[in-house]
């Protein structure tokens, strides 16, 4: 696969960025000429992403999330997102529907949705060590 473009940034793991992250991946993906709807799909699935890192990732500590985006040839728009935290026990149990460790402060659906606003959803995680979700979005675009 021909890569057309790349960008990769690094961000302190704090609530605020959330925003910035979506608004960056948004601002990449634009590159491609995606329609609203693949934007705002996209913005969501970046954002559950980064969340996560930022919450559960680095629920006790104090860590770095990065965004590391690519523009493939054929508009695969591929999003890694990576931290450097606690990492999860069993990813196929996090990935199902409505499971959470957060107890009733969080509903569980965050892999949901990133798994019906992108084409593929990767998730690699070591315990102890981090995690890295990688999003994958084809933008069809207006055509
Ligand atoms: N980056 C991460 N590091 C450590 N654990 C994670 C990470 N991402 C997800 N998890 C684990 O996977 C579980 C499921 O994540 P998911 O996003 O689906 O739900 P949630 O974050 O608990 O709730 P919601 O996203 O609906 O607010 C989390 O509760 C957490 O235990
Ligand atoms: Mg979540």
């Amino acid at each position: 696969m021909n890569k057309l473009n790349s960008c990769k940034l690094q961000f302190p793991a704090r609530s605020v960025n959330e925003g910035f992250a979506r608004a960056a991946a948004a601002a990449f993906a634009a590159l491609a000429d995606p329609t609203v709807e693949e934007l705002s799909d996209l913005r969501t699935a970046v954002s559950e992403a980064v969340t996560n890192a930022i919450v559960h990732g680095y629920r006790e500590t104090n860590g770095a999330v990065t965004l590391d985006m690519t523009l493939y040839e054929g508009g695969l728009l591929r999003v890694k997102v990576r931290d450097k935290g606690v990492g999860i026990e069993d990813v196929e149990k996090a990935r199902e529907p409505l499971f959470t460790t957060a107890g009733g402060e969080r509903s569980g659906l965050g892999f949901t949705v990133m798994e019906s606003f992108c084409d593929r959803v990767t998730v690699r995680s070591v315990p102890g060590r981090g995690t890295a979700v990688t999003l994958d979005k084809y933008i069809k675009g207006k055509a």
